[in-house]
C-alpha cells in the first residue's frame, strides 16, 4: 500500500517518518508541494493521499487525481471549506477530515487574544518597545466581569467556553444545533440577536458555509454592544473586512483579534518583511494597535501537528484496508 502525503512542512516530517517506521506495511512518500491539479500528477503509482487545506481543490484537481486512478484522500485538518464536493462525488472519491487533533489549540489561543485584548497588552507593548513605561491611558478591563458570547459550540467553541468560565467570565452561546452539556448549563441565547445585544466580547467558531458568510457586517456589528470586541480564529469568509474596518474606525468594535483573513490564501504563511505588503486591507488592520493578528496559527502546537498527521495517515489506511474510518466525510 502506498500513501504520498502532499504539503509536508518540516515540522510534520518525523511524525511522518514515525508513522512510516511503524507500519512497515505501507510506503509514505512525501512533497513539501501543495496538491493542484498539476501536482496531482506526482501521485501516480500511489493508492491514497493526504493533504491539508490551503488551496482549493476544484474539480480539476479532483478529474486529475482520479486519472492517476487516486479516489482516496485525507484531509490533515477540520475545514472543509476548499473541497469542490460535487465534483469529489462525481470521482467517486472517499475523503476524511481530522475533526479532533487538538480543539485546545485553538481555543487556548482565542482565549488567549480575547484576554490579551481586554487587558489591552498589544498597546502596552507597543509602548513598552518605545521606552514609553507610563500606565495611563492603558488601562484594562477584567475578564471576570465580562459578558462572552461563542458562536459555535462544537469542539472548540466548548473548551474556549471551559478556559473562559476559569476566568469567571459570563459565557453564553448560540448555535443552531445544541450540545447537551451547554444546554444543561443554560448557555445558550435564542437567537444571534440576542448574543450580539448581550455580550462585551464575541468569538466565533463555525465553519465557512454559505449561510455563515460575511455574519459579522455592517447590520450585525451595528447589534452589538458599544467597544465590543472580536476574536475570529474560524475562518476569514465569516468577517466582512470592511465593514470591520469601518466598525474599527467609529470605536463601535475596540478592538479586534484574528487569525484569519478572508483573502488570506498566497499572503500567509510567507515572509513579507523585505517586500511590497500585497493587500492594503490588511495591512491597514496589521498596522492597528488594537487589532491582533496570527497568519492561520492558531492550530500550529507540537500536539495539533502531530495528532493530524497520525490521525489523517490512520484514516487513509482503514480507507485502504476498506473500512470506514470514523471521519470520512459524508456527502
Ligand atoms: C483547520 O484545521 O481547518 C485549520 O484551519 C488548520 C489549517 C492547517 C488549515
Amino acid at each position: 500500500m502506498k500513501i504520498f502525503a502532499y504539503g509536508i512542512r518540516l515540522d510534520e516530517q518525523p511524525v511522518l517518518e514515525q508513522w512510516g517506521k511503524e507500519h512497515s506495511e505501507v510506503t509514505v512518500d512525501f512533497t513539501d508541494q501543495l496538491l493542484t491539479d498539476k501536482s496531482a500528477a506526482m501521485a501516480k503509482g500511489y493508492d491514497a493521499i493526504n493533504v491539508y487545506q490551503q488551496l482549493p481543490y476544484s474539480r480539476a484537481t479532483f478529474e486529475a487525481l482520479s486519472n492517476q486512478g487516486i479516489h482516496i484522500m485525507a484531509m490533515r485538518n477540520i475545514g472543509i471549506d476548499n473541497l469542490d464536493l460535487k465534483a469529489a462525488k462525481e470521482f467517486n472519491f472517499k475523503i476524511s477530515n481530522t475533526p479532533a487533533y487538538s480543539p485546545n489549540s485553538v481555543a487556548e489561543h482565542a482565549a488567549i487574544q480575547m484576554a490579551r485584548l481586554f487587558r489591552r497588552t498589544p498597546e502596552m507593548d507597543a509602548k513598552v518597545q518605545n521606552y514609553d513605561l507610563r500606565w495611563a491611558p492603558t488601562i484594562g478591563k477584567e475578564m471576570r466581569q465580562q459578558t462572552i458570547g461563542i458562536i459555535g459550540t462544537g469542539r472548540i467553541g466548548r473548551v474556549l467556553i471551559k478556559i473562559l468560565q476559569g476566568f469567571g467570565s459570563k459565557v453564553i452561546a448560540y448555535d443552531c444545533y445544541h450540545n447537551s452539556e451547554i444546554e444543561k448549563e443554560g448557555l445558550y441565547v435564542d437567537s444571534l440577536d440576542n448574543l450580539y445585544r448581550l455580550s462585551d466580547g464575541i468569538s466565533l467558531h463555525v465553519p465557512a458555509v454559505s449561510k455563515n458568510f460575511h455574519m459579522i457586517n455592517d447590520a450585525s456589528i451595528a447589534k452589538m454592544k458599544d467597544h465590543v470586541i472580536i476574536v475570529n480564529d474560524s475562518r476569514g469568509e465569516l468577517v466582512d473586512t470592511d465593514a470591520l474596518i469601518k466598525g474599527l474606525d467609529s470605536g463601535k468594535i475596540s478592538a479586534f483579534a484574528t487569525d484569519v483573513y478572508e483573502k488570506e490564501v498566497g499572503i500567509f504563511n510567507k515572509d513579507w518583511s523585505n517586500k511590497t505588503f500585497p493587500d492594503s486591507r490588511l495591512k491597514n488592520l496589521i498596522d492597528r494597535p488594537n487589532v491582533l493578528l496570527t497568519p492561520h496559527t492558531a492550530f500550529y502546537t507540537e500536539t495539533a501537528v502531530s495528532a493530524m498527521v497520525n490521525e489523517s495517515l490512520n484514516a487513509d489506511l482503514s480507507f485502504l484496508n476498506g473500512k470506514q474510518p470514523a471521519s470520512a466525510l459524508k456527502f
